[in-house]
């Protein structure tokens, strides 16, 4: 199963939610600036975060869903951080929606940095999915 993990973080929130899903399935997660973020084989699953600033995502992870393309995703799970609200996980959602991407209807939310508890919760759900 080829699994890749996205995310976009400002003040490592995101990250720290994404590395413990990334190692629970045994891959590296990359921020989506990074250099190879970019989905270019296919991949069975997506898992894909990112938070919440001023009531909308970051340009960057906003930019980088216009890029996916449902003939490399076949099926995308979504986390998220925020303060409060849980918005982030509609936006990222019907982002990939928009793209055509199959989307899971559960999804991992942590209100802001994520304990060693809900870190070991994150592993836990991506593991259900593989
Ligand atoms: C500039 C800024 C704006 C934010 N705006 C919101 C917001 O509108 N609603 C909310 O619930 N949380 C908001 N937050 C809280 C973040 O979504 C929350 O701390 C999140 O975990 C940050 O994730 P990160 O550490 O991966 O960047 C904001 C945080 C920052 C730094």
């Amino acid at each position: 199963m080829n699994i890749a993990v996205r995310y976009y973080s400002l003040t490592g929130n995101t990250k720290a939610v994404a590395d413990a899903v990334a190692e629970a399935v045994g891959v590296k997660a990359l921020s989506v600036d990074a250099p190879q973020a970019e989905i270019k084989e296919s991949v069975d699953l997506l898992f894909i975060g990112g938070a919440l600033y001023a009531y909308g995502l970051d340009k960057h992870l906003k930019v980088y869903l216009k890029t996916l393309k449902k003939e490399k995703v076949k099926k995308a799970v979504v986390f998220s951080t925020s303060w409060l609200s849980k918005h982030s996980v509609d936006l990222i959602k019907n982002g990939l929606k928009e793209a055509g991407i199959p989307v899971e209807e559960e999804f991992f939310y942590v209100k802001n940095k994520p304990s060693d508890e809900q870190k070991k919760q994150a592993a836990d759900f991506a593991r259900k999915f593989i």
